[in-house]
């Protein structure tokens, strides 16, 4: 074949492929380390940095400079600081604050240097326990989900019609930050978080101090069991993804019996197109699911129409509005 220009280009795509984890490694790694907050809002020397961090002067300056390379820190002389951006996203304590899924990152590299063994046998990396053995485990992936979810919440809240209602079941709602924005858009509007007792001393923190604690209702539970009824809407985000096709057919039903006449069904994930191989983030969460779960993966629109309407559902719909890593909506309504 000749090298043509399309030649080329697929060969760099893929190469450049290959090495992108050198970037979110380092990237992680400078979170993990705290690179961030110890620079906080001025500006230090990469002597200052290495003692209080107590790393090496070396490995330290070229982390730094990958950073800077990255356009993540600003170096002036010897002097590193946070741009303004980062400012927002990296120090602590920030509403946009994504410095708890970049350390989770480190928790899912060890199950991704696990993928070719999954890929083999079929079989989860490490036990399926939604991290919820090991209680510093546990809050960095629900403050990771906290972190995720404050990207679109208020964007979410402000494209579904809740209006009308006055009850909302958040199934396994993990930081409730979305019910936390529901509630904000809607003023008539009560939530109840079902989710399991490690995720839910969390949740109370974050409702907490979004001062929401008389508005949501948090509630122990195991949606493969039962679930309240009596609510006027249910939503499930990034549920489905980590239970196979059987479970979430049961799920199906029993949200269909939680809801009220009428009452409507928010379904929000990483949704496939029918051949499942597109969106791409979509496609490649499936592998982390692969490592992470017993039976999850992610799920093409038809997949979830077809449990939708074996349970009862009317009216499904898939909404596509430009969400991060191309996350959309089921909507659909109970008769
Ligand atoms: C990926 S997180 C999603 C959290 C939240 N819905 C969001 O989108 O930000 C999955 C959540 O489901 C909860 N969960 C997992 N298995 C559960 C079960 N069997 N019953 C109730 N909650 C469960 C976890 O504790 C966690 O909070």
């Amino acid at each position: 074949m000749q090298k043509t220009a399309e030649l080329r280009r697929y060969r760099d795509k893929a190469l450049n492929t290959g090495y992108l984890f050198f970037y979110s490694k380092a990237l992680a790694t400078a979170a993990r380390l705290g690179v961030f907050d110890y620079i906080g809002t001025g500006s230090k020397s990469l002597k200052e940095l290495a003692a209080a961090m107590g790393t090496s002067e070396h490995g330290l300056e070229l982390l730094l400079d990958a950073m800077v390379g990255m356009g993540y820190l600003s170096k002036k002389g010897n002097n590193y600081s946070n741009t303004r951006c980062g400012r927002e996203v990296f120090l602590k304590g920030k509403d946009l604050y994504i410095g708890d899924i970049l350390r989770f990152h480190a928790t899912m590299w060890e199950g991704w240097n696990n993928l070719e063994q999954s890929v083999r046998t079929g079989k989860p990396a490490r036990l399926h326990n939604m991290f919820q053995d090991d209680k510093e485990e546990t809050r960095t992936f629900i403050m990771a989900m906290h972190n995720t979810a404050m990207g679109h919440a208020e964007r979410l809240a402000s494209l579904m019609d809740l209006s009308g209602d006055k009850t909302l079941l958040d199934i396994g709602g993990g930081p409730a930050t979305y019910s936390i924005f529901f509630c904000k858009a809607n003023p008539r509007l009560r939530a109840t978080v079902l989710d399991l007792p490690g995720t839910l001393e969390v949740t109370k923190d974050v409702v907490s101090r979004f001062k929401m604690s008389r508005r949501i209702t948090l509630q122990e539970g195991d949606y493969n069991k039962d679930l309240p009824k009596g609510f006027d809407a249910a939503f499930l985000s990034h549920i489905i993804h980590s239970e196979g096709g059987e479970a979430n057919i049961g799920l199906m039903k029993r949200i269909y019996d939680a809801l009220n006449p009428g009452g409507k069904i928010i379904i929000q994930d990483f949704i496939l197109k029918s051949d499942k191989t597109q969106p791409s983030f979509a496609s490649a969460f499936a592998l982390c699911m692969l490592l992470f779960t017993e039976k999850g993966r992610t799920y093409s629109f038809e997949e979830i129409k077809g449990w939708l309407e074996a349970a009862g559902f009317k009216s499904v719909k898939w909404l596509r509005r430009a969400l991060p890593r191309d996350i959309s909506i089921v909507t659909a309504f109970r008769s």
